[in-house]
């Protein structure tokens, strides 16, 4: 079946992924409303359902059914997707439809206002191998003299089905404790998500997850949407009184206003859309699978287990200290060492010297190379922490460049973690971070950048431009261009995304980035739940998770390394703890864990992930890969000293034997899938298992 199919008597598109579809069409006034998004429809079904004209709520409302991309204007209520004023003060759109084209599954419809020289174009990407819909909107100013002001420019809107109710799920969460999934009902009212941070995820990820109250994890319709944008970002969900449930989403925030020269076409960021029937855990794989055939730029590359010197030495770095804790992680069977934070200018604290990107002479009187060159020697690859957006007011830098911070007239420059944003938006900043960035890794071996990002935007003006909001989009832009021609001019360069830990992480950094760090909470039981709600969008290769020294520094609680180990196993593992302070028992036992780590990574980071729940406190992750199952299973405690029934696995051949690896045992499917694997867990808190099941041809 063709991805695209017009109907030109009904002004009708249809567009097919491999089991969904979704359709719009032309209304007698050229609004694109919303005729389907679910299972899959023929041409014909699809042309029944257009025919019919949602009711309106009452002889007060607009008939029509939802748009696409809701304009200002006429009589619409809700919130709008779209909001323009022309120079001479006229708000709101009226549209004529001014045709179509599509090729390679990129559909294209072009609108013009009937009277104001606006085009939009809504724009619709559908893949052979993928249920993911991505969508977006261009916006140009064909005036030859006059500007067009932008207040609001979503990348979509999406709509739902009639049912008797919705909830939506979606992600919380800050420093140390990100990604925390919540579920709501969705009430009668705007619900607006949110970042007004110039960063993503902080506060709340633009991720989100519709069903009608009954699915779980394994069944059930789900709509879910993400986008593709790393900067401000609002997405607005509504349900209006008559039950239409709605949301529409793009980059910036409310109180934003763009001009749009004359000539010019601003492009929104995707956001993608897909409909799922197997529950939340359908719609995360198909977003996993999606990540890693659409998103990434080296999805079939095994990520590294890295070592981070952080919660080791915190700021304390110098030539001696890293080379002996390299030593250290090269016998555990380390594959990347990363240098973080304090190896530059006067950067012995949060205080100083951020912006100062030479190495410190102290610290590194012989500069990185000799360094650099020791973690080669030893057969690991090279890494290095820097923060290119930002500076600290007490730098050379900001001596030199006040200017090239963001900050307004008369304003207070708010200082978080000591520290001041740059405006990237600037081209000249723009050209300083990436010749400095470019310089350093070619002089020094670079393997591998952690970028770092830990403040939000405050102040976020531009005294002198002409269109200072702009800054929060071009910010951004300069960001990823940044990346990107890094990556072009060195091939070998692989980027950790991290802002304060998982401050941001979202589909737009992904397509630049290899791996997020994805929490500075390194404690094992907190990081289930974080990894939990990670994992509803991203797939495990590209969520760093480190194995740290015990007390954890966050929580002061104490856990075995094997469970540490067992719950950074489930993502790219990295190990962040002080090796010199670690037993020869412990170094020991880690670089078994970490073989153990390498032998299950293909099913790990190129598997299918399954969400599975045991009793009591018990959650588990299963990932299926060729003829492996591997079961990473962890138990933080154990009320009243039950032993947790065995655990249901998922997705396995009833009618196969599985064989353990590591005991010889042979389960049938069949058993494992209706009573359960019985886990080899150790008594006490803090328990946990791997179990690594090969299929055997009988
Ligand atoms: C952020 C990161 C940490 C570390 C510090 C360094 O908090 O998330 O992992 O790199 O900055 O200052």
């Amino acid at each position: 079946m063709p991805h695209l199919l017009f109907e030109p008597a009904q002004r009708l598109w249809l567009l097919s992924t491999p089991s969904t579809s979704y359709a719009v069409r032309l209304d007698a006034d050229d609004n694109v409303r919303h005729v389907h998004w679910g299972g899959a429809l023929t041409p014909a079904q699809a042309g029944e359902l257009a025919e019919r004209t949602p009711a309106a709520g009452s002889s007060f409302d607009a008939a029509g059914g939802a748009e696409e991309l809701a304009v200002e204007g006429g009589a619409r209520f809700g919130p709008p997707s779209l909001q323009v004023r022309f120079a001479d003060g006229t708000r709101g759109v009226e549209w004529r439809y001014a045709g179509h084209d599509a090729d390679d599954g990129h559909l294209r419809i072009h609108l013009d206002d009937r009277h104001y020289p606006l085009r939009v174009t809504l724009h619709y990407r559908v893949h052979d191998d993928s249920d993911v819909i991505e969508r977006w909107t261009t916006v140009e100013n064909r005036d030859e003299q006059l500007p067009i002001t932008v207040q609001r420019c979503d990348s979509a809107a999406w709509t739902l089905p009639h049912r008797t109710g919705y909830r939506v799920s979606h992600l919380v969460g800050g420093w140390n404790s990100e990604f925390q999934l919540r579920r709501a009902e969705v009430v009668t009212a705007e619900t607006v998500f949110t970042s007004r941070r110039g960063m993503t995820s902080h506060h709340a990820n633009p991720w989100l997850a519709l069903d009608d109250g009954t699915a779980g994890e394994e069944h059930g319709e789900v709509w879910s949407t993400a986008l593709a944008w790393s900067g401000s970002w609002r997405i607005t969900l509504h349900r209006d009184p008559a039950g239409r449930t709605t949301w529409t989403g793009g980059h910036g925030h409310e109180g934003l206003t763009w001009s749009l020269a004359p000539g010019e076409t601003l492009t929104t960021p995707v956001f993608a859309g897909v409909f799922t029937t197997g529950g939340f855990g359908a719609a995360g794989r198909a977003w996993h699978a999606y990540v890693r055939r659409h998103v990434l730029p080296e999805p079939g590359e095994p990520r590294p287990v890295l070592y981070n010197s952080w919660e080791a030495t915190g700021f304390d770095v110098d030539e001696a200290g890293q080379t002996a804790l390299a030593a250290r992680a090269a016998r555990l069977g380390v594959e990347l060492f990363v240098v973080d934070d304090g190896w530059f200018g006067g950067r012995v604290s949060d205080h100083a010297g951020l912006g100062d990107w030479t190495p410190n002479p102290d610290r590194f009187p012989r500069g990185l190379r000799p360094l650099s060159a020791e973690v080669h020697r030893l057969g690991m690859r090279f890494g290095l922490w820097v923060e290119p957006e930002m500076v600290n007011p007490d730098s050379d830098l900001y001596r030199a460049h006040p200017d090239w911070v963001l900050h307004m007239a008369h304003r207070d420059r708010t200082e978080m973690r000591h520290q001041l944003v740059l405006n990237l938006a600037r081209p000249d900043t723009a050209a300083w971070a990436h010749d400095w960035l470019d310089r350093l890794v070619d002089e020094h071996d670079i393997d591998f950048l952690k970028w770092d990002a830990n403040r939000p935007f405050t102040e976020a003006g531009w005294p002198g431009h002409a269109d200072p909001d702009r800054l929060w989009i071009e910010h951004t832009r300069s960001v990823y261009q940044i990346m990107d021609r890094l990556r072009a001019n060195h091939p070998g360069l692989r980027i950790e995304a991290c802002a304060g830990g998982g401050g941001r992480a979202d589909l737009g950094i992904l397509a630049r980035t290899d791996q997020v760090w994805t929490s500075d909470n390194t404690d094992p039981v907190d990081r289930i739940a974080i990894q939990h709600g990670f994992s509803q969008l991203f797939p495990a290769q590209v969520m760093g998770a480190w194995v740290t020294d015990s007390p954890n520094v966050a929580t002061a609680r104490e856990t075995p390394l094997r469970f540490r180990f067992h719950v950074a196993m489930a993502g790219a593992l990295g190990i962040g703890g002080d090796l010199t302070t670690w037993s020869e028992d412990e170094l020991k036992e880690a670089a078994e864990l970490v073989a153990t780590y390498k032998r299950i990574r293909p099913a790990v980071q190129y598997g299918t992930a399954y969400r599975l729940t045991g009793d009591g406190a018990l959650t588990a992750v299963g990932y299926a890969h060729e003829d492996q199952f591997v079961v990473l299973a962890w138990c933080p405690s154990r009320p009243y000293g039950h032993e947790p029934a065995p655990l249901r696995l998922t997705a396995l051949d009833p009618d196969s034997s599985y064989r353990d690896q590591d005991t010889g045992t042979v389960h049938s499917g069949a058993v494992l899938l209706r009573s359960g694997l019985p886990l080899p867990l150790p008594e006490g808190d803090h328990a946990s298992a791997l179990v690594q099941l090969i299929r055997i041809e009988d």
